[in-house]
């Protein structure tokens, strides 16, 4: 695994923005695989602005997403198809026929998870995956627990990932309960993997998943089984790794 430290938020944004800006220079037509959450935030920005200095160009390139709630339409502000428009999409040369993301108004759970995970494999799988690292371990929507869910699923969300994703919506129980996520294979069959975390917050969680033991329990933990997984975090977030790097 490749740890890159970085000073701070700003700092951790440009270090993983170069890593993706290289992905889609040294392959235009690559599949890169996004996340949500404010992690990912000021990446988008540094992709944002190197589209608009005309040094990356996103007409060739495919995204997937991780995740989406369920029973949000795509037009409610808090849905992840909502998020990628606004920070990413709409200010981008990307076709929005080239943009995937879960289909939270399906209500066939079975139907849409399959249809999702048919879809990555028909574009040959994910060349890069974006991840941010949920404060119980979790990566996309897979939430902690006693087996790791291989595919695309419908999850129900934990109590305490409904408290932290409480801070976006008017109250908690406008939170939607249940989402749709990429399981953790369709994750790790990704060629490369990034994850971001940024903030004091996340440095326990950090420490766990990459130098704990692998367990469902802790499902980014199976990212120290993957042979491209670059960490790349600010020095809050590494800090209780810090000797260990
Ligand atoms: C949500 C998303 C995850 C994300 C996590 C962490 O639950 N589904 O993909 O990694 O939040 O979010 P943040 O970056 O805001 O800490």
């Amino acid at each position: 695994m490749n740890i890159y430290k970085a000073k701070n938020y700003e700092d951790m944004s440009r270090k993983a923005a170069n890593i993706l800006s290289a992905q889609i220079i040294m392959k235009p037509n690559c599949v890169l695989g996004l996340a949500t959450g404010s992690t990912p935030i000021g990446i988008y920005k540094q992709l944002i602005d190197r589209y608009e200095k005309g040094d990356l160009d996103f007409s060739q390139v495919t995204t997937v997403n991780l995740d989406e709630y369920k029973g949000l339409e795509k037009e409610n502000e808090q849905s992840y198809h909502y998020f990628m428009n606004k920070n990413l999409f709409s200010h981008i040369n990307i076709n929005p026929n080239h943009t995937h993301i879960p289909n939270g108004m399906e209500e066939d759970s079975k139907k849409e998870c399959s249809r999702y995970e048919q879809l990555i494999q028909n574009l040959g799988g994910v060349d890069l995956q974006l991840l941010g690292l949920g404060h119980n371990g979790h990566i996309g929507f897979n939430e902690p627990d006693q087996i790791f869910y291989k595919e695309t699923h419908c999850v129900d969300l934990q109590e305490s990932t409904i408290k932290a994703n409480q801070r976006f919506f008017d109250c908690i129980d406008s939170v939607p309960k249940q989402a749709y996520t990429m399981g953790i294979k369709t994750i790790v069959q990704a060629r490369k993997i990034v994850v971001v975390v940024s903030g004091k917050d996340k440095a326990e969680i950090v420490k766990k998943a990459f130098f704990g033991p692998v367990t469902p329990l802790v499902p980014a933990s199976i990212l120290q089984m993957h042979n491209d997984v670059t960490l790349v975090g600010d020095e809050d977030a590494l800090s209780s790794i810090s000797k260990m790097i």
